[in-house]
Order: structure tokens, then C-alpha cells, then sequence
């Protein structure tokens, strides 16, 4: 087994070890892929300001998100058809982020169930909400989220309409996946994939069949989000949401100050600054690019989250240190988990844990609630003149 110091590493293991078609799905953004690519550039044009001769003793990365304990500020982002990546991934997921003392958030396209990642763990999860036309399984899925003790729900309202991502459309993506001569070719080379999938029951996408009607065929993500997604929704629509549910609740895919001042009127407890992953608008603006001019919009208003890029701790610093109070990772604890199921998870946040808190103290800070612009160098002009 490598020695695995970073994501990278991780990155390397979990192509190899995942088929394609999955691994695909992750690691694409929309059409040119320009916003995906820039998620994590542009975080690159971020310096960190090094600091000598301070106290650094007693570091500490504990904080709050939405008022509840964290180990450090960065949760588990929904993510779609985990359970494809390893077998019962959703469950694995959650159970090494409540060990870390970090929040889960379970997709509402997961392979495994509100209910069964529930009875598998032993502390509140998060549930991500899509915004489906039919009102009957909105209602149940506030419902069943609160039966499940969710301990907060993440509306996601950058997804009415599906990007369009080029190499799932050519895998034909699905889950389960569809037997074609290609896919069975490159599978039969992912032997402990395979072994993990034959053994589970979990395959199908577990909020959905069974609870939604007039899906056709819910194997396949882009059929079911042209069907079932809510194209009109709009900010009255998730005023019932929040009627629907009374917990925390937290709007995923702000990218521009109006919007964020529209959220902010709904009640929500925080928004979240993301582009999805690069996965839906192509040429959008990179989240870390769009956090100030939000900041400076709502920021002393409601608690702002961001994702979108973050593959290291030195992100987290930088997002944190320009004002957000909570962060997340996708596609780095998906890695994790492609490579070594729970222990892969695990490690993902390991690696960033541990880079956050050395190069907080090598930034002279010792808690990263402390964290503020003065420990970055922006360049002139990053920011642009967007909102103008
Ligand atoms: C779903 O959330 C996706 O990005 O595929």
C-alpha cells in the first residue's frame, strides 16, 4: 500500500480501483469544464501570509456550523450515486465524518436511504433537498428527514435544469450500471468494486424508487431530472419548503450577491457559495471568486458557507480566512472513499485536518475562528468588478 500524505494520492488510487463510468461522473464539470477547472485555480492566486516567532502551541480546529459542534469546519458535500462508488458508500461516509466530528450530507440521489444510513449511524446527518415538482414527496422527504432526527436540511437550488457533463451522456451513466460491452469490459477489471457490489442489495437510487410516482426510469439521472425537477421553481416555492421544514435549513448554490439577499428573506440559516462543482453553469465564476462580493452583500446577515474546489486544508484557510464559517469537500472524501471505502474517507480528512492546522500556526494563527483577511495575500484585481 502507498503512503498517502495528500488527496493526490488518493485521487491515483481511486482511478484505478472505480470504474469508469463513475469515476467519470466525479471528476467532470459542465460542457468546457472552465468553471471546474477554475474552482481550484483560482484558489491557487491566493497566498497565504507567513507569520515568525508567534505562539503556536495549543492549535485548535473546532468551530460551529449552523450553531452545532464541529471538529473543524468542513462537512461531507451531498454527492449523487455515492453507493456507485463503493459498496454502501453513503453509510461509509457518514459513519468516518461522525467519527471526525464532521457533518454528512446525504444527497437526495444517494444509492442508500435517509432510513438506512439512519439506522446505521448513531448521530444526526444532514439531508440535501432537490426541488421536485411533486409536492407529496417533498412533504415525505421533510418528513421522513425528520423521523431520521436529520439535524439540518441543504436545499439545493442551483439544479432546476441538469448541465450537461459530455462524458456521462457517452458512458450512459446509470445506476445500476447499464451491461454494455464496455462498461462489463472495464468492470470485470475492478475486481473489489465488483465484489462490494455483488454483496450489498443497495444499488438502486434509495430515496426515489418506491417513493417517487410517475418516474419512468429512475436509473438514469438525466431522465429522472428532466421528469421530476422543478423547472419553475422560484423563491415563493422555497418559502413552502420552509414551511414544510422546521429545522435548520441551508441554501445550497448561491454564486451572486442578489440571490444571496433573496435566501437570506426566506429564513435560512446559512447559505452555501457554490457552483455545484463546476457541474452546472460553464463559464460561471469560481465559488472562492464569488465569496466576496457575497460577504459583502450578507455576510454580517447569515452564516456563509462555501464549496466547490477545495481539495486541501490550505483551501479551507483560504475560504475561512475570507470570512466563510464553514466549508465542504465532495469530490475529496469521494476519492477517499473509491480507494479504501470508510479508512479512504477517513484519510481524506485526515490529510486536510492536518494541513489546515499546521499551516494555520505557520500563518501565526492558532484558532480557526481567528482566521481573517490579514492572513491572506489577494491579488490585485481577483475580486473584478463582477456585480458592476
Ligand atoms: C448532481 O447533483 C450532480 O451534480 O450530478
Amino acid at each position: 500500500m502507498p503512503v498517502i500524505t495528500n488527496i493526490d494520492d488518493l485521487k491515483r488510487l481511486y482511478q484505478r480501483r472505480v470504474p469508469r463510468m463513475f469515476y467519470d461522473y466525479c471528476e467532470s464539470g459542465s460542457w468546457t469544464e472552465q468553471t471546474f477547472r477554475e474552482n481550484t485555480t483560482d484558489f491557487d492566486q491566493i497566498r497565504l501570509r507567513q507569520r515568525v516567532a508567534m505562539d503556536m502551541t495549543g492549535r485548535s480546529t473546532a468551530s460551529q456550523m449552523i450553531g452545532q459542534d464541529v471538529a473543524m469546519p468542513v462537512a461531507l458535500a451531498p454527492v449523487g450515486l455515492t453507493g456507485m462508488q463503493h459498496a454502501d458508500g453513503e453509510i461509509k461516509a457518514a459513519r468516518a465524518a461522525e467519527k471526525f466530528g464532521v457533518p454528512y450530507t446525504l444527497s437526495t440521489m444517494s444509492i442508500c436511504s435517509i432510513e438506512d444510513v439512519a439506522e446505521h449511524t448513531s448521530k444526526p446527518f444532514w439531508l440535501q433537498v432537490y426541488t421536485l415538482k411533486d409536492d407529496d414527496f417533498m412533504q415525505r422527504l421533510f418528513d421522513r428527514a425528520k423521523d431520521a432526527k436529520c439535524s439540518a436540511a441543504v436545499i439545493t437550488v442551483d439544479l432546476q435544469l441538469l448541465g450537461q457533463r459530455h462524458k456521462d451522456l457517452k458512458n450512459g451513466l446509470s445506476a445500476p450500471p447499464k451491461l454494455t460491452v464496455k462498461s462489463v469490459s472495464n468492470m470485470m477489471t475492478k475486481v473489489q468494486w465488483g465484489l462490494g457490489m455483488l454483496g450489498t442489495k443497495r444499488r438502486f437510487f434509495g430515496n426515489i424508487v418506491g417513493h417517487a410516482k410517475g418516474v419512468k426510469d429512475p436509473s438514469s439521472l438525466g431522465d429522472w431530472t428532466n421528469e421530476s425537477f422543478d423547472q419553475a421553481l422560484d423563491w415563493d416555492r422555497i418559502r413552502e419548503f420552509r414551511k414544510m421544514w422546521d429545522g435548520p435549513l441551508i441554501i445550497k448554490g448561491i454564486l451572486d450577491a442578489e440571490d444571496a439577499k433573496q435566501a437570506l428573506n426566506v429564513g435560512a440559516d446559512a447559505i452555501i457559495v457554490s457552483n455545484h462543482g463546476g457541474r452546472q453553469l460553464d463559464g460561471a465564476l469560481s465559488s472562492i471568486k464569488s465569496l466576496p462580493a457575497i460577504m459583502d452583500a450578507v455576510g454580517d446577515k447569515i452564516e456563509v458557507h462555501l464549496d466547490s474546489g477545495i481539495r486541501s486544508g490550505q483551501d479551507v484557510l483560504k475560504a475561512l480566512s475570507m470570512g466563510a464559517k464553514g466549508t465542504y469537500i465532495g469530490r475529496a472524501y469521494i476519492y477517499g472513499l473509491g480507494a479504501m471505502g470508510e479508512a479512504g474517507v477517513t484519510k481524506s480528512l485526515e490529510v486536510i485536518h492536518k494541513e489546515l492546522e499546521l499551516s494555520m500556526g505557520l500563518c501565526g494563527v492558532r484558532s480557526v475562528e481567528n482566521l481573517s483577511r490579514d492572513n491572506l495575500l489577494i491579488p490585485q484585481g481577483f475580486e473584478g468588478r463582477w456585480q458592476d
